[in-house]
């Protein structure tokens, strides 16, 4: 198993204040974000609506960190060229959305950005046995997507670990994200069973405490993951 690597952290903007967006994505990169975590709902795959084309352009404009695109949005095929062009650097599609998901991931790297796969809870991991080999990314949802401020599905554990023990054996370049319900409090357990990337958008923007604060909190909490599953848990 290759040495672990220090996970990154993808402040979500969905629980921004989007009268301040500018500021909030600013004070997220002053705090050492790594990526901005862009989320895409279309009132269909989720029981949602969020951000879309134009607000991911003026981010692109807003920020030089790399934006991670996460599309809940049926049939995203579509919409795959319009999000590259727009600034995704990474761009998530779901395994439950996407019809022809093969060619889809592929599209996606043609496209030049890197091709994440998702599932919701209820999904088996083994549903995306054929795909691991296309993708620079995948990401456990431990929430069921649609709204910030959920609770952590405890069960999707179990799930992590298994994609993360699968991933090293069939595509260990690959990242294993970790999105829906992590805070400084459960951090570390999502970081010691195999998340290299952490997604978090309540835990970061909130009325609670600055972006920094709360940036500094997860830091700590997943450093001490880091160790846990450095020295086998
Ligand atoms: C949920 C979104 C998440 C959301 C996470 O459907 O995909 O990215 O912003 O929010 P928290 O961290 O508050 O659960
Ligand atoms: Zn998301």
């Amino acid at each position: 198993m290759p040495a672990a690597t220090a996970p990154r952290l993808a402040p979500s903007i969905l629980s921004a204040d989007f009268t301040r967006l500018g500021e909030e994505i600013a004070a997220a990169e002053a705090a050492g974000a790594d990526l901005i975590h862009f989320d895409v709902m279309d009132g269909l795959f989720v029981p949602n609506i969020s951000i879309g084309l134009p607000v991911l352009a003026a981010v692109r404009r807003a920020t030089r960190l790399p934006i991670d695109v996460h599309l809940m949005i049926d049939r995203p095929e579509r919409y795959l060229e319009a999000f590259v062009e727009a600034g995704a650097d990474w761009l998530t599609v779901h395994i439950e959305g996407a019809i022809h998901l093969h060619r889809t991931l592929a599209q996606i790297r043609e496209l030049g950005a890197h091709p994440g796969v998702t599932l919701n809870p209820g999904t088996p991991a083994a549903a995306l046995d054929e795909v691991l080999p296309l993708v620079d990314l995948v990401l456990v949802m431990s929430v069921n997507p649609g709204f910030g401020g959920q609770a952590f599905i405890e069960g999707q554990l179990a799930k992590i670990a298994t994609l993360h023990a699968t991933l090293d054996a069939k595509n260990p370049d690959a990242i294993l994200a970790v999105d829906g319900g992590v805070h400084a409090e459960n951090v570390a357990r999502v970081v010691a069973a195999g998340a290299d990337r952490i997604i978090a958008g309540s835990a970061i923007f909130n009325d609670r405490q600055s972006v920094a604060e709360a940036t500094a909190e997860l830091r700590a909490g997943m450093a001490e993951g880091l160790a846990q599953r450095a020295g086998g848990r």
